[in-house]
């Protein structure tokens, strides 16, 4: 049984064997409004929904409460109240059970989501080492895995995240939290050769992305002290060049990452990879530099349990248990 509760997302999975026998997402639309996670009101939903949606994970599994073996759950990093649920309801389990507790870092299992196995579907999984580009609302990273247990952070962001800046140009557009998604739809639609923002200039395998939300920033300003009504009239334009620009700026790094280190096993992982421009984008590289592309399913990009499972399921294997002492941490 695994249980994800890092931020706005419920979720419960149940793995056999490294397959995923169900994974339920519990969402939190309540924060919508807010243009954010709001870390209280998250906490107390998922308190109402954790028990519920474990039941449903359970009855979609077909697995009956004594056939756990095992619990995991996500340890950090993300908001400590909304942690703080899951990590005491998979303490309860295991302390109720009599069965090994295993914690999960979240960003380990987002790169993780590659080595799930489904049931009746060609699975593909990386070949070790494999370089994953990590990118989250809350995080950019670098990462080579060694094998299932042990990364190495190759590079990583110096202030915002990738999400974080789709998310906070998304805001000054007045799209709805979390804007990522919308920008990707409204940007099918325009022309990303628009508008053009300046790229940050940063050494070696790392990142920067404040600098462009302060660029968007001025230039809306300006174009909206010429007409008011700019944002409105161009958003699918805005959108497109907006996302062009992080989109170069993660290919750019990840083309490096691989020369740098000869790995043509690559991968992204985290929210921001459901992007479908990114998605186009990597393809094409990939074809021309001879990569083995690896693009999680959809339903394993965002938070889910599922990617806790699987992580569990290698921790398991090697014995790695947590006692009742652990406490969940917002950083790691
Ligand atoms: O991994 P995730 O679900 O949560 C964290 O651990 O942060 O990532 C959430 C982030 C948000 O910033 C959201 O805007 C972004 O992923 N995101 C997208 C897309 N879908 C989700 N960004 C761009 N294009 C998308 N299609
Ligand atoms: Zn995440």
């Amino acid at each position: 049984m695994a249980i994800e509760s890092s931020c706005d997302d419920t979720s419960a999975a149940v793995v056999r064997d490294g397959y995923i026998m169900s994974n339920l997402i519990a969402g939190q639309d309540i924060h919508m409004s807010y243009g954010g996670v709001v870390p209280e009101l998250a906490s107390r939903a998922h308190q109402a929904n954790i028990v519920p949606v474990a039941d449903q994970a359970l009855k979609k599994a077909g697995v009956g409460v004594d056939e756990i073996d095992a619990v995991a759950f996500t340890l950090g990093p993300g908001l400590l109240g909304s942690l703080l649920v899951g990590t005491s309801f998979a303490k309860g389990f295991a302390l109720a059970r009599n069965i090994p507790l295993i914690e999960v870092n979240h960003l380990h299992a987002h790169i993780m989501a590659h080595f799930i196995l489904e049931k009746d579907k060609e699975n593909r999984v990386p070949k070790l080492p494999f370089l994953c580009l990590l990118i989250s609302g809350g995080h950019t990273r670098l990462i080579v895995m060694r094998n299932h247990l042990d990364m190495v952070i190759i590079g990583n962001t110096l202030d915002d995240a990738a999400g974080e800046a789709f998310d906070k140009c998304g805001k000054l557009m007045d799209l709805p939290y979390p804007a990522g998604p919308m920008i990707d739809k409204l940007a099918s639609e325009g022309n990303k050769k628009a508008f053009s923002f300046s790229k940050p200039s940063v050494k070696g395998l790392d990142f920067s992305f404040s600098g462009l939300k302060t660029s968007f920033l001025y230039f809306l300003r300006d174009r909206i002290k010429e007409d008011p009504l700019f944002i409105i009239k161009n958003r699918a334009d805005l959108c497109a060049s907006l996302q062009e620009t992080i989109i170069s700026i993660l290919i750019n790094k990840l083309i490096k990452a691989s020369q740098q280190t000869g790995i043509t096993e690559v991968g992204i992982a985290g929210g921001v990879s459901a992007n479908s421009g990114l998605r186009n984008g990597l393809a094409r590289e990939s074809a021309k530099r001879g990569w083995n592309l690896f693009v999680p399913p959809f339903a394993y990009t965002t938070d889910n349990a599922a990617m806790i499972g699987i992580t569990g399921y290698y921790k398991y294997l090697r014995g790695e248990f947590s006692s009742q002492d652990t406490a969940p941490r917002a950083r790691f």
